[in-house]
């Protein structure tokens, strides 16, 4: 082989390979491989221009040329592989997710203290044997009062400061959930055990216990023996769940058009145990609700005949219920909107 070209040969391996030492990362390996083995590479050019050498130097140069090629493929492999494990390494790197750092938390919300109190009251009443029902809060009168035993223009339906809807026909805003009763006892045979919590509307000037909205929970059952020992039992029970063990029940006479007799009832003070404080307002005695015995008329109103069947109802105050459990003294708190407030009683039932 003539020495020029095996001096080109050895200038063209040095370069090659100090080049590809150079070569630092996976894009300057590409052009690397391109100059030298690529279809246009030098290497490449040089086996191809083999055939214009003189016959006798041909053999001599073609195998040189390609012991040459095969070592700066070689050497090319190698390369190749470190700079794309490099590579790699830099990606990753680059798109790494640090684990450390402190997450941002999803705010996560929570029932309003007084839906906790409805469920927690359905939960109770469903171990009694309770079915929980909902009705509208759009009322008609007929079921709001009439057949509650609440006749037109008796004085009586003043109590409920009633808000009417500007619709044809007499429509309100249900003023308690004692409606609910009628269109159960309707809609089913006895025997009947239901409660209905929601919300109920009324007009009047707000203060720290009143507000035009509020919930109750209405109860009723209706059976052929029913007794007020049943009603008693059932609501010394709810006070037990309620406010823990021992607690004692008081029934002191009240009116309601659709019961008789009828109750206002409480719960002695689990606070103070009936000796007086700020939650019971001294008086020992937590102010539940009304109950009674369901109205003969009211069951002979639905369709029901009140000498095979009593029943006994009791309509109580949720915010009442849940401002006991909490020791919020302002009613005006639940609905007022104010996450601050809320967020306290996330989970208290
Ligand atoms: N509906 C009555 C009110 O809102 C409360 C009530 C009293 C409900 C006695 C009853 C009951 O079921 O028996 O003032």
């Amino acid at each position: 082989m003539a020495t020029s070209v095996q001096h080109d040969l050895e200038e063209l391996r040095t370069r090659a390979l100090a080049d590809l030492a150079d070569a630092v990362d996976a894009p300057a390996g590409e052009i690397w491989e391109k100059t030298y083995l690529g279809p246009k590479g030098e290497l490449t050019l040089f086996l191809r221009g083999l055939g214009a050498l003189p016959a006798d130097e041909r053999p001599t140069a073609g195998r040189a040329g390609n012991a040459l090629k095969r070592e700066l493929e070689a050497a090319w492999d190698s390369r190749h592989r470190i700079l794309a494990a490099a590579d790699l390494d830099q990606h990753l790197a680059a798109d790494a997710v640090d684990v450390t750092l402190p997450g941002r938390p999803p705010t996560i919300g929570a029932a309003h203290p007084v839906s906790q109190m409805i469920d927690e009251l359905s939960e109770i009443f469903a171990l009694l044997g309770f079915q929980t029902v909902f009705g509208p809060e759009v009322e008609t009168a007929h079921y709001n009062f009439d057949l509650l035993n609440i006749p037109a223009d008796h004085p009586a339906r003043d109590v409920w400061d009633t808000i009417h809807v500007d619709l044809p026909g007499e429509i309100v805003m249900r003023t308690h959930t004692s409606p609910m009763q009628a269109r159960v006892m309707e809609q089913t045979e006895p025997p009947v055990r239901v409660v209905v919590p929601g919300r109920v509307y009324r007009y009047e000037a707000q203060d720290a216990s009143h507000e035009w909205m509020f919930h109750q929970l209405e109860g009723l059952a209706v059976d052929r023996t029913i007794t007020m020992a049943d009603l008693k039992g059932v609501l010394a029970e709810l006070a037990r769940q309620l406010f823990g063990p021992n607690r004692r029940i008081r029934f002191r006479c009240d009116f309601f058009p659709f019961v008789e007799p009828g109750v206002d009832f409480a719960v002695d003070c689990a606070i103070c145990g009936g000796k007086g404080c700020r939650v019971c307002k001294q008086t020992g005695w937590l102010e539940m609700g009304g109950a009674g015995m369901v109205h003969p008329k009211v069951l002979a109103g639905v369709g029901y005949d009140p000498a095979v069947y009593t029943g006994f109802a009791f309509g109580l105050g949720i915010e009442r219920m849940t401002m006991m459990r909490t020791g919020v003294d302002d009613v005006r708190a639940f609905a007022g909107n104010d996450l601050r407030f809320l967020r306290q009683f996330a989970g208290f039932a």
